[in-house]
C-alpha cells in the first residue's frame, strides 16, 4: 500500500514561501503574493474572526443550507470517506459528518489543509463525532487525495466548501476540479461551495469590514514574511485594499503601498510607488449556469443544488460523469 504524502510538504512550502515573494515583489508589472501563503497560525485565527463577522455573510449562509440540508446530503452522496480540501476550523463540517455517521455506517474523515494551525483547529471540532474516524494531512489541496483514498472502502464525498474554488483562477480551478474527478470513481460525489453574484456593495464589505479584521489578515501576510523570511516590510506604510471588478467578478483583494519605499529581502529589494498594490488575492463570485460550465468541463453533472435564501450561496452535490 502506498503511504500517504506527509507533513513534510510543509519544508517544501517554506522553500517556496521564500521563492514565491522574491519573485512576486521583484516581477515587473502587478506585484503579487500567492493567497495560500494567508495562513500561517495567526492569519488561520483571523480567518476564523472574519467568519464572525455580521459583514461576511457567505459564511453563515453556507452553515444554513448545512444545518437545513446535511441529512438530504448525506444520504445522497451514501459516503463511507469524506475527504475536505481547506478544511479551516471544520465548524461547518460537524453538521454533514454528524449526518453521515448517523446512517449508521462509520465514515472515515480525512482533512487536506496547508495550515498546521488549522488542521490542529480540524481535529478539536470533530473529536467527539461518534462513528467518524478523523485523519488529516498538511499540504496542498491536491497533495494527498490518491492517498487519502489508497485504502477507500465504499463512496466518497470530497468537500471544497466556503469560498475556497473562488480563489482560484479560471484555469486554475477547472484544473483542481478535474484532478478531484480523477481520483473519483462514478457513484462517488463533490460538494461544492460557491458565493453568487448580489449587490456590489454587499460583496464588497464582506471584503472590507469596519472593523479591520479583513485588514490584519491581509497585512499579516507581509508580518509572516517579516517574521520567516526576514524581509523589512513596514506595516504601517501599507493599507488594505478590496475592489470589485466588473469584467472578471472578482473582488480583488491588494496591499497597498502608502509611501515610496524599498523593502528588502533576503538578495533581493523591491521598489514600491505611493499607491502602487501588491495583489494578494481573488474571491470569484458566480453565477449558477457558471458553476453548472465549469463542473461539465471538469467530468461532473450537478446532483442537487441548494440556495441559501438571505445571501445568494450555493451548495452543489456534483456527481462523477462517467469517463
Ligand atoms: N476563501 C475566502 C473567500 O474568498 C478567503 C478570504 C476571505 C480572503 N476574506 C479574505 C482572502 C480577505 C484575502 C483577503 O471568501
Amino acid at each position: 500500500m502506498t503511504a500517504a504524502p506527509r507533513a513534510r510538504d510543509a519544508l517544501s512550502v517554506d522553500d517556496a514561501f521564500a521563492a514565491d515573494v522574491r519573485a512576486g515583489l521583484t516581477a515587473a508589472g502587478q506585484k503579487r503574493l500567492a493567497p495560500k501563503y494567508l495562513y500561517d497560525a495567526l492569519g488561520s485565527a483571523l480567518f476564523d474572526a472574519i467568519t464572525q463577522l455580521p459583514e461576511y455573510g457567505l459564511w453563515r449562509a453556507e452553515r444554513r443550507l448545512l444545518e437545513r440540508h446535511a441529512a438530504e446530503m448525506a444520504t445522497r452522496a451514501a459516503a463511507t470517506h469524506v475527504i475536505e480540501l481547506g478544511s479551516g476550523s471544520a465548524s461547518k463540517t460537524t453538521l454533514l459528518l454528524t449526518a453521515a455517521a448517523a446512517r449508521g455506517r462509520s465514515v472515515d474523515y480525512c482533512a487536506i489543509d496547508i495550515s498546521a494551525a488549522a488542521l490542529a483547529s480540524t481535529r478539536l471540532a470533530l473529536a467527539g463525532i461518534a462513528g467518524v474516524h478523523v485523519r488529516t494531512l498538511e499540504g496542498l489541496f491536491d497533495a494527498g487525495i490518491d492517498g487519502a483514498l489508497a485504502a477507500r472502502r465504499g463512496p466518497v464525498l470530497v468537500l471544497l466548501l466556503g469560498s475556497s474554488l473562488g480563489n482560484f483562477d479560471a484555469t486554475a480551478s477547472r484544473a483542481l476540479l478535474a484532478r478531484v474527478r480523477a481520483s473519483l470513481r462514478p457513484g462517488d460525489h463533490l460538494l461544492l461551495g460557491n458565493d453568487l453574484r448580489k449587490a456590489e456593495p454587499v460583496m464588497l464589505a464582506a471584503y472590507d469590514d469596519p472593523l479591520g479584521v479583513t485588514a490584519a489578515f491581509n497585512l499579516n501576510v507581509l508580518a509572516r514574511s517579516n517574521r520567516e523570511l526576514g524581509t523589512d516590510f513596514t506595516l504601517r506604510t501599507f493599507r488594505h485594499r478590496a475592489r470589485y471588478n466588473r469584467d472578471t467578478h472578482n473582488v480583488e483583494m491588494h496591499v497597498e503601498s502608502l509611501v515610496d519605499q524599498v523593502v528588502h529581502g533576503p538578495g533581493w529589494e523591491a521598489t514600491l510607488r505611493a499607491g502602487e498594490t501588491i495583489h494578494t488575492e481573488n474571491s470569484h463570485k458566480y453565477a449558477e449556469d457558471e458553476i453548472d460550465a465549469l463542473l461539465d468541463a471538469s467530468g461532473f453533472r450537478v446532483a442537487a443544488r441548494w440556495v441559501d435564501a438571505a445571501w445568494p450561496f450555493a451548495s452543489t452535490l456534483c456527481a462523477v460523469k462517467p469517463a
